[in-house]
């Protein structure tokens, strides 16, 4: 399996526009111990041609045209994105639909019923893309959760609900339902190495808890270091478990649930928030993570499973 980290950052990307936070101001000004980061996604491959986006974000453009491999050109209007796969309707995960709309063919699209709703409704980028080359959508179920993507052979996805939040322009805003927030795990079918990927994930519930100690590498939510990051720094009234994010910091924080994983487990925080001092690569909060064997994703980290070089 390949896996490539499109973007690592929470909605708003690093820096955000209109953001001029210690992080965005320093990241803006060239300061080395922060880098740029764009907004949540990844892509998941079998072949290295064949990719699986998980998520669709506004940025998508920018991180085409920075990974080469979404490329491979077969013909004059060709591309690497064999199908769309949803954790949730939020706009950082959901925009760059609009993005794809010159595609030659209906745009596979894996996304629980409740998003679908949600994208044929409060935010109908469905209804807009049949104007274009359409979606084809694949409801998923989550009694029956498991599935296969034509173009990528060996791979199974797995998707669970996940306490999380519905996007604030939802109907189900602070009432979510079962499906309105999902986790994925992808396992690679010849080697059996999995990987667990929940980029909005407000409480580790069994499944959940699972998923991450049987799974060789963990990509979770790295939103926010504190539960009251915004409301300390006078950005929000909301608290990180509001919006639907566990904070890394504090008792039964993130740090302390990827403490309990395996040593072997390689464990990576996703989705960071342009607020969250662990951008720095020389802030206590990095060190932290450091000792714990906890690593901060990064646009273009690769990681490759059960192949020659992983
Ligand atoms: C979230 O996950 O809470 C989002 O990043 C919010 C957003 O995209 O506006
Ligand atoms: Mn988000
Ligand atoms: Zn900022």
């Amino acid at each position: 399996m390949y896996l490539r980290i499109l973007g690592s950052a929470a909605g708003g990307g690093f820096p955000q526009w209109n953001c001029n936070c210690a992080n965005c101001t320093a990241v803006r000004a060239g300061d080395p111990a922060l880098s740029a980061r764009t907004q949540s996604s990844i892509a998941v491959s079998s072949n290295g041609q064949d990719w699986l986006l998980v998520n669709a974000s506004p940025d998508i453009l920018a991180q085409v045209r920075a990974m080469p491999e979404l490329q491979p050109a077969r013909s004059v209007r060709d591309t690497g994105i064999a199908a769309v796969l949803l954790m949730d309707a939020q706009i950082d995960h959901v925009t760059g639909l609009l993005m794809l709309r010159e595609r030659r063919t209906a745009l596979p699209l894996y996304a629980t019923p409740q998003v679908l709703e949600e994208l044929n409704g409060s935010l109908p980028l469905v209804r807009v893309l049949s104007h274009y080359a359409g979606v084809q959508a694949h409801p998923l179920s989550l009694s029956e959760p498991d599935f296969e993507v034509a173009g990528l052979a060996g791979l199974r996805f797995s998707v669970m609900s996940l306490t999380s939040n519905a996007p604030p322009y939802s109907p189900r805003r602070d009432a979510p339902l079962p499906g309105d927030n999902i986790g994925v795990v992808v396992e690679d079918i010849p080697s059996g190495k999995r990987v667990f990927y929940a980029p909005g994930l407000g409480r580790i519930e069994p499944a959940v808890a699972c998923a991450m100690a049987t799974a060789d590498v963990v990509l979770v939510d790295g939103t926010f270091w504190r539960n009251d990051e915004m409301q300390v720094l006078g950005l929000s009234s909301k608290t990180a478990m509001d919006m639907g994010h566990l904070a890394q910091s504090g008792p039964g924080g993130m740090i302390d649930v990827l403490a309990a994983l395996p040593k072997s487990t390689r464990k990576i925080l996703i989705h960071i928030n342009n607020t969250n001092p662990i951008l720095r690569s020389d802030s206590p909060e990095r060190a932290a993570l450091t000792a714990a064997g906890i690593e901060v994703a990064w646009d273009g980290m690769a990681i490759n499973l059960g192949t020659d070089n992983g």
